[in-house]
């Protein structure tokens, strides 16, 4: 190949690599490899020196008009392509909105009771409940006269109370509020209760002074023990995914006749019997009744116009049951670890403006 053949090459190619550059480093690695130290063109000229004179002027022409051609079209490549690269970084800059709410990082979750508790005070607002509350400090008339347990009553012994030196209690059941919901909205009414109960117990992996109860209770006309089975199963299904065997049991509490514990089928074994139902196929889940006519008249409802279901639910030991926590004092602990379950953790994955997954 002559000389003027190879000059003709080396132009060529040197347009395509700067016409192909998408960006300015590209653009300055093909400049570089033709008009560089060490590029084509460079060491071309340089051979030039032991050409014949002759020859000597027309390939010198020819090779510096080609290299004053390349040296003005990639410094016009690299205006072009840095005005583009300027633009890109404006509208960047004008897409930038300081007032942006910052992103919320996956950080903490709520507590195992109180996620069974917004749980289940979701199946019950579906069912027309109304979610009530009452004072943790109460009178012993609500937590207990009113409840048909009077001072001189054996009942009362079944809980240790915290007696207060105003006279008052801490209250030792949501079924303190049944009476305060009955005056408060007359019959009929149903009514669902979350609450924190104290009693005063000594500490262990199973005992607490301090835990939650979610109550239930609703009155009105031909309310019989049938609703009752009906709202508990309809509960569980709710709670647990699918429809489960349940049976009552007597039981007894002085607030309702007659009184029961509601057993479910066990979830561990199926119902055949294991370590965790003591070989019975049952599993204790709450306690329940139909509403005595005393508690009924102490709530100024009549109880020959009115009849009632109660139940009392243990939401600390539902919590613990539902996410496998076997040692109560864990709820309470300061350290928070023992409370992590993943599935309680704060939210959807956080997304940008923009739709890009962060954090
Ligand atoms: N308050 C009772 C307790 O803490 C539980 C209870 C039993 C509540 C029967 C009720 C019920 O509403 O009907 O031991």
């Amino acid at each position: 190949m002559s000389l003027l053949e190879q000059i003709e090459q080396i132009g060529q190619q040197a347009r395509q690599t700067a016409e192909q550059a998408d960006d300015p480093q590209q653009l300055a690695q093909a400049q570089s490899a033709v008009l560089g130290r060490k590029g084509s063109l460079t060491q071309l000229l340089r051979a030039m020196g032991t050409l014949e004179p002759s020859q000597r002027v027309e390939v010198g022409k020819v090779a510096n008009q080609l290299k004053q051609e390349l040296t003005e079209l990639f410094a016009a490549r690299r205006q072009a392509l840095q005005s583009a690269v300027d633009r890109r970084r404006q509208q960047e800059a004008a897409a930038y909105d300081a007032t942006t709410p910052a992103l919320r990082g996956q950080i903490g979750s709520v507590h195992p009771v109180t996620a069974v508790q917004w749980e289940i005070e979701d199946v019950f607002t579906r069912l027309g409940f109304t979610v009530e509350s009452g004072p943790e400090m109460d009178s012993e008339y609500y937590n207990f006269d009113a409840l048909n347990t009077p001072a001189t009553h054996p009942a009362r012994d079944m809980q240790d109370t915290f007696w207060l030196s105003n006279g008052m209690l801490l209250r030792t059941q949501t079924s303190a509020v049944q009476v305060r919901a009955m005056e408060k909205f007359g019959p009929p009414l149903r009514v669902v209760v979350p609450g924190r109960c104290f009693r005063s117990e000594t500490i262990d992996a199973s005992h607490s002074n301090t835990f939650h109860q979610l109550e239930g209770l609703v009155v009105d006309y031909d309310i019989s023990i049938a609703n009752l089975i009906a709202t508990m199963k309809l509960l569980l299904r709710e709670v647990i995914g699918r429809d489960l065997p349940v049976r009552l049991r007597p039981g007894y509490f002085p607030f309702v006749e007659p009184g029961f514990e509601l057993d479910m089928a066990c979830q561990i074994c199926g119902g055949k019997g294991c370590r965790t139902c003591k070989n019975t196929g049952w599993l204790e889940m709450l306690p329940c009744g139909m509403v005595h006519p005393n508690v009924l008249r102490a709530g100024n409802v009549d109880p020959h116009e009115y009849t009632g279901f109660a139940f009392g639910l243990g939401l600390t030991r539902l919590a613990m049951m539902k996410y496998g926590i076997g040692d109560i004092r864990t709820l309470t602990s300061p350290d928070l670890r023992g409370l992590v379950r993943p599935e309680l953790l704060y939210g959807p994955p956080v997304v940008s403006p923009d739709g890009r997954k962060k954090g």
